[in-house]
């Protein structure tokens, strides 16, 4: 939810060091996937066509922004780039498990 009750909330009295641009960009992260959620929700739940076309479009647009943050992380962090492809190639060893076992039922 918006705190902008606070008008000193967006004033930064210093520049961040890496460590704490690589938290922040992990906070920003989680806001871009409570944003999608909320307008998925809303769009969910909306009547009007325009409502649920808008409200979806700039849920897409959150998703899209989700992207541009894992990839500066990528960017600022090759430790956690390196983490997110073995997590990456965990679910690829796993289709692929499921692709075999899909074949072979299938004889
Ligand atoms: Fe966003």
């Amino acid at each position: 939810m918006p705190s902008f009750a606070d008008p000193f909330v967006g004033n930064v009295p210093r520049k961040m060091t890496k460590e704490e641009l690589i938290q922040a960009v992990r906070l920003d992260l989680a806001g871009e996937l409570e944003a999608m959620f909320l307008y998925d929700a809303h769009s969910m739940a909306a009547d009007d066509p325009l409502a649920k076309a808008v409200l979806a479009d700039i849920r897409d647009e959150e998703l899209v922004h989700m992207g541009e943050l894992l990839e500066l992380l990528r960017q600022l962090d090759p430790k956690e780039a390196k983490q997110f492809e073995d997590g990456k190639g965990e679910v690829l060893e796993m289709v692929e498990k499921l692709k075999k076992k899909k074949k072979s039922s299938k004889k």
